[in-house]
């Protein structure tokens, strides 16, 4: 292509409504996030209605207001790329409604993008990005995965969680030990008043080979060592870094494994518990002994966002990819569907 390619980027998957503008060219033009977390905080969790809804409200809005600041115009635009799934249905349908018809307005290309896919390529829009191929570790809200990446589409999953996502594990033991919703960063700020010494919490599935794994046990034994220990405010700290340092120190054990097993020297690490501050310190040790990269999105990368959908959508169209003018929208996909570039 000649002219360079300006992408729109619409993310409506989860409690994050977001918009995104990336050309091929220049990079990241403009990008804001509007999140839900004050609409949902009474229920203790997102709440789906809710948040289609309010995805309904802010979309649209959101969307005017990135384009005038980034002094662009719809005319400007070369293609939409909206986020399809996985995710919830009804918070989906917005994103990919509005994406889907504006492109067809504008006369323009759409392109569904896999939310996943996005949060692995995330890392892309940062300075000196990663080259192919490398290991991805896909730690979100809703996945634990870890992949060998040859290009963009050419992903072969080495392990992933049995149970629950990491994500999922850290807002149920927050919830368990009395903090707010979303519970990940909260437990991770509790845990800097722990005692690492206190409490030694297992590291589910280590003890087999394989990468797979399984995080609800440890919620469990947060739940039981609660009971045992009292919920004073050093004893949930205690759980809190014990939880947390257990939860590094496995994703660390099985990213080592994935290292070994390809002898690949670059490990990308991208969703929303990559922006853990003890998981990126335990990863940078394990790079360290591997003499391999360790490569993150900023942090504001790390959980949702709709730059990573524009940056995933341009490489998608640039290879020629794109819709027919039906629109769908999935609450489950496997990244194994998604074709190759
Ligand atoms: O990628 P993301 O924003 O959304 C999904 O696609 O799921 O990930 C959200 C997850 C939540 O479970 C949240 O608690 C967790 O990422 N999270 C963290 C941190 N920041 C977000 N977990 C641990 N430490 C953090 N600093
Ligand atoms: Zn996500």
């Amino acid at each position: 292509m000649t002219k360079p390619q300006r992408i729109l980027g619409i993310e409506t998957s989860c409690d994050e409504t977001a918009v995104a503008v990336y050309d091929d060219r220049a990079g990241l033009l403009a990008h804001d996030i509007y999140s839900q977390i004050a609409l949902h905080a009474e229920f203790g969790g997102v709440v789906p209605e809710l948040a289609s809804r309010d995805h309904i409200r802010k979309t649209l809005p959101l969307l005017k207001n990135l384009l005038k600041q980034a002094g662009l115009g719809l005319a400007d635009l070369d293609g939409i790329a909206y986020t399809a799934g996985p995710g919830l249905i009804g918070a989906l349908l917005v994103g990919v409604t509005i994406g889907r018809s504006l492109a067809y307005a504008l006369n323009i290309p759409a392109i569904a993008v896999h939310h996943m896919e996005g949060h692995l390529l995330a890392p892309m829009l940062e300075p000196d990005p990663p080259q192919f191929p490398f290991i991805a570790l896909l730690v979100s809200g809703g996945h634990t995965q870890l992949m060998q990446v040859q290009g963009v589409g050419r992903y072969q999953l080495l392990g992933e969680s049995l149970d629950d996502a990491a994500g999922e594990a850290f807002d149920k033991t927050a919830k368990m030990l009395g903090l707010p919703y979303p519970g990940g960063p909260e437990l991770a700020r509790l845990a800097l008043q722990g005692n690492p010494q206190r409490f030694s919490f297992p590291r589910p599935m280590t003890d087999r080979p394989g990468m797979d794994f399984s995080f609800s046990g440890l919620k469990t034994f947060a739940l039981n060592t609660l009971h045992e220990y009292g919920a004073d405010a050093q004893t949930r700290a205690d759980i809190a870094i014990a939880f947390e340092i257990a939860v590094a120190e496995t994703l660390a054990i099985k990213c080592r494994r994935a290292l070994e097993l390809t002898g690949l020297k670059t490990l990308v690490v991208a969703g929303g518990v990559g922006a853990n501050r003890r998981l990126r310190e335990r990863l940078q040790i394990l790079a360290q002994q591997h003499a391999a990269r360790l490569c993150f999105p900023r942090p504001e990368f790390c959980t949702d966002n709709a730059a990573m959908i524009a940056y995933a959508g341009c490489q998608r169209l640039l290879a020629g990819q794109h819709e027919p003018l039906a629109f769908n929208a999935k609450a489950r996909w496997a990244m194994s569907e998604l074709p190759a570039v």
